[in-house]
């Protein structure tokens, strides 16, 4: 699997590297960092409302060398920092507008940042507002974040479109608890975009068992494609062996270009490397976004470390 792109349940493509810009030196310097991301070959800017950086990063993509009809943007609904109010259903449509004028450009996607933007009870009507803008054109793809088994079920009994894909914290150590989720998903043909895909190795305290392997597999990719193939890289390896889109961050311009590298790279993981980082990761569990994704969706009895 060394494809640059997944296919979306309508129809369109989606890249399968996201640099996002919600995080980190990315999102303080949203319009440089975006501009030397697309400049080193990247075409995939996730961002959102939430981020307090829509018109930078519409600034980034227009003023960059890249044509519009080459990048792929992607940004979401929700609370305004701060606030813990969800977004009342009479005013989704004028949310959804601000988001297109602070872009100055309709994105490719369009998400849903997590079921508490939503008023208790309404995630249905919620997505029926959105899939009421795709049909009048003012929208493109739509799709949902940090929705549980519950919040899926909600919005795909009877929708018009499904939700293309459900953008999650996503690495092994939540494999275990995700599983009910992602075997829902694709009964759906909903893809799975992935957040915080470097936790592993960046947030765990010691790296947990996985470690020692994904520097094993590190080194003999390295050695295989005469190229510096990092245990990070590893990690957005084993994502697109999965299917799963990396949404991932960096304001660094030499990681930027890495990132880039590996975007457009053929390397590859062995069938037998990406089922061992499944097993081994199911062995633990450690989220480091926990305010989403554990309420009413039970995690299960694993260690953390
Ligand atoms: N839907 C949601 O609710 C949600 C939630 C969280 C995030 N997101 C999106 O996902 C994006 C990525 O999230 P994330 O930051 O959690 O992803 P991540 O890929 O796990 O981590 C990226 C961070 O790791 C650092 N980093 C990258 N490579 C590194 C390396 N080799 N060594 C040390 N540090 C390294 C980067 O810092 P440098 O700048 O120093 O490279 C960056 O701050 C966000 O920007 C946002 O667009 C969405």
């Amino acid at each position: 699997m060394s494809t640059t792109s997944f296919k979306l349940n309508d129809g369109t493509s989606i890249p399968w590297v996201a640099w996002g810009n919600g995080t980190g030196q990315a999102k303080k310097d949203a319009i440089e960092s975006g501009k030397l991301a697309l400049a080193a070959g990247l075409r995939h800017i996730d961002t959102a409302q939430i981020y307090n950086n829509e018109e930078e990063t519409g600034i980034a993509v227009s003023q960059s060398k890249v044509p519009r009809s080459e990048v792929y943007v992607t940004s979401k609904i929700g609370r305004i920092a701060g606030d813990t109010q969800a977004v009342p259903l009479d005013q989704v449509r004028k949310s959804v507008q601000e988001s297109l004028d602070r872009l100055g450009t309709v994105p490719e996607l369009y998400l849903i940042h997590n079921p508490y933007v939503v008023p208790e009870g309404k995630l249905k009507e919620f997505w029926g507002i959105l899939e009421d803008l795709k049909d009048e054109g003012k929208l493109k793809s739509i799709g949902v974040s940090n929705f549980r088994p519950q919040d899926i079920e909600a919005v795909v009994e009877g929708a018009r479109y499904k939700p293309v894909v459900n953008q999650l914290e996503f690495h092994p150590y939540v494999l275990a608890h995700l599983e009910p989720l992602l075997a829902i998903q694709e009964k759906h043909n909903i893809l799975t975009t992935s957040y915080g895909p470097l936790t592993p190795l960046l947030r765990h305290p010691t790296g947990g068992p996985l470690k020692p392997i994904l520097h094993r597999i590190s080194e003999r990719l390295s050695a295989k494609y005469n190229e510096t193939i990092d245990a990070n890289a590893v990690l957005l390896l084993w994502l697109r062996a999965k299917q799963v889109v990396a949404v991932t961050a960096s304001g660094n311009a030499e990681r930027i270009k890495g990132l880039a590298k590996l975007y457009l790279s053929k390397w590859e993981l062995e069938a037998e490397e990406v089922e061992e980082i499944d097993r081994v990761g199911k062995t633990i569990h450690f989220r480091h976004y926990t305010e989403h994704m554990e309420n009413d969706f039970p995690v299960p009895d694993l260690p953390s470390q």
